[in-house]
């Protein structure tokens, strides 16, 4: 090594007297073209956040208010157009975020037809979608990280739709990371636990839940938006990462998960 050079732990030398090269490399991995879907609310509108601090140019794609572009992640068309037009306007895309969710309550007996196909249509069929289109886009380096949930693993009474469409959603990411990495595409997926979002505000309203949910997490409470947001980024990034749905909710997932349907039961009582 002569004077001035430093070496990297890959080995690889990077001359430090061309500081211009070293700038260069930072804007390359830091200036990345990121698509939110479900980006304007919750946990999705934190992703945006997330990127661009990172110094990502970011659009967010939802079905109205607070979107860059209007999406409706269950109309093919729609979708496949919103990633056209991203790479018409900014020449590529790097990273896409999964995030467009809906849930219900319902007992597998009770269940209407209509609301299950309704919630499959937007958590596994979406982001199907999402995946399928994102993936004709992206180039080596991209990525899709997509928000499956605790309940892809733990079962929720009463969640028999929203609990079987993020276990779709968390196999649908190992076989995408599958076909994609020959292509050099990383595809992952953060199941988080509880977070207070608009998402899981008409549960947390029903008195009990949220204390049954907290004695039921090792770590003794909820997590943020922000603290999911940070494991997206850091899903897109890390360049050695894929197929992994990583577990994000305070070790609720060693535990079990609350009586929903019981506390409902007791609320309307
Ligand atoms: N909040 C939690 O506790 C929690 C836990 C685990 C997983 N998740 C998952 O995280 C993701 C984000 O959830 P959140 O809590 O931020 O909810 P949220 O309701 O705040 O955000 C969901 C977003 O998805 C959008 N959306 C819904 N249907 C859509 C459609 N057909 N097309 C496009 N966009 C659509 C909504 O407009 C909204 O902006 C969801 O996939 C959810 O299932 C949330």
């Amino acid at each position: 090594m002569t004077p001035g050079t430093v070496r990297r732990r890959t080995g690889t030398p990077l001359d430090a007297r061309q500081p211009g090269q070293q700038a260069r490399r930072v804007a390359e991995s830091a200036g990345q073209v990121a698509v939110v879907v479900g980006g304007a609310s919750g946990i999705g509108a934190a992703c945006a956040a997330a990127f661009r601090a990172a110094g990502d140019t970011v659009v967010v794609a939802d079905l109205g208010a607070g979107a860059d572009a209007v999406c409706d992640v269950t109309a093919e068309d729609q979708v496949a157009a919103l990633f056209d037009e991203v790479v018409a306007r900014h020449g590529r895309v790097d990273a896409v975020v999964n995030s467009a969710g809906t849930s219900t309550l319902a007992a597998v007996v009770d269940h209407d037809l209509a609301e299950w196909r309704r919630v499959l249509d937007v958590c596994l069929t979406g982001a199907f979608l999402v995946l399928k289109h994102a993936g004709r886009v992206l180039g080596a380096g991209g990525s899709v990280t997509s928000l499956t949930s605790l309940n892809a693993r733990q079962p929720g009474g009463g969640l028999a739709a929203y609990c079987s469409a993020k276990a779709g959603l968390a196999m649908l990411t190992e076989v995408a990371a599958l076909e994609l990495a020959p292509r050099g595409i990383r595809v992952n997926a953060v199941s988080p636990g509880l977070v207070a979002t608009p998402l899981t505000a008409p549960a947390l309203e029903i008195d009990g839940i949220e204390a049954d949910y907290l004695a039921n997490t090792p770590l003794g409470r909820a997590g943020t938006a922000e603290e999911v947001a940070e494991a997206v980024l850091f899903c897109a990034r890390a360049a050695w990462l894929t197929g992994e749905v990583l577990d994000l909710n305070g070790g609720a997932h060693l535990q079990r998960y609350p009586d929903l349907l019981g506390h409902v039961a007791r609320a309307f009582s």
